[in-house]
């Protein structure tokens, strides 16, 4: 994984940070035995990002995008209200088992709605609004789900988008052909764009778009 700060920063970071709960050093563990793309798990520093951003939130509904093994989606599920929800859409049937088996394993449980399909297929099915969204499956169709999503979040609601600097490769557009480099670049352009929002791209770990609606 590319970063944008030196191993021992980072390392120094993980240290001074609340450590990982061990149920999430499992994950973390277990994803790296068993899955061929480990480093697509978001691990300790973003996950910690991520479940004080729903903290400081409160959501009562959650929609993720690309659950993995769902490091991400526990993080988030902390933050949520006592009937609050987590949907999360997973297009790899072959995760479930992993994904259920940690769940199975936190009080968060019964608050997580796990859905395999591709996402596109799955968001005209549900009928929510979102206090925040978390963007990280397929990159070609971040602004497909930006625009799609938009009037669903609530207002002062938050999304994240994940990868948005793509290891760097976001700086070669508009030479570069690569169709993720595209993508993100088209992303981030409409997003930097849209008025109805505050954005901040945040330089964590391989870049995080956070948007506001206003
Ligand atoms: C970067 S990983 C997600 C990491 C996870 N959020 C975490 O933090 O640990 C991206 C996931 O999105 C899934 N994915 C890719 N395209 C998808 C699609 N069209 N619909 C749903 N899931 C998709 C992939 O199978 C993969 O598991």
């Amino acid at each position: 994984m590319f970063t944008l700060i030196s191993d021992e920063i980072e390392d120094y970071c993980e240290k001074h940070s609340s450590k990982e709960e061990d149920i999430l050093y499992q994950l973390y563990r277990e994803t790296f035995q068993k899955t061929l793309r480990p480093r697509m798990i978001s691990g300790h520093i973003q996950g910690l990002f991520l479940q004080m951003i729903s903290n400081l939130v409160k959501p009562k509904r959650i929609l993720e995008l690309g659950t993995f093994t769902g490091y991400s989606t526990i993080c988030l599920a902390k933050g949520l209200t006592n009937d609050g929800l987590i949907y999360t859409i997973e297009e790899e049937p072959e995760l479930e088992y992993i994904i259920h088996k940690y769940l199975h394993q936190t009080p968060l449980y019964s608050k997580v709605k796990l859905m395999i399909g591709k996402a596109l297929d799955i968001i005209p099915s549900l009928h929510e609004t979102w206090d925040i969204i978390y963007i990280d499956a397929d990159k070609t169709n971040y602004l497909n789900y930006y625009k799609i999503l938009l009037p669903s979040l609530s207002k002062n609601g938050i999304l994240l988008a994940d990868n948005v600097l793509w290891s760097g490769k976001i700086l070669n557009h508009p030479s570069s052909d690569d169709k993720e480099t595209k993508a993100l670049s088209e992303f981030n352009e409409y997003v930097q764009n849209d008025n109805n929002v505050t954005n901040l791209l945040l330089p964590l770990r391989d870049g995080i778009m956070i948007v506001q609606k206003i």
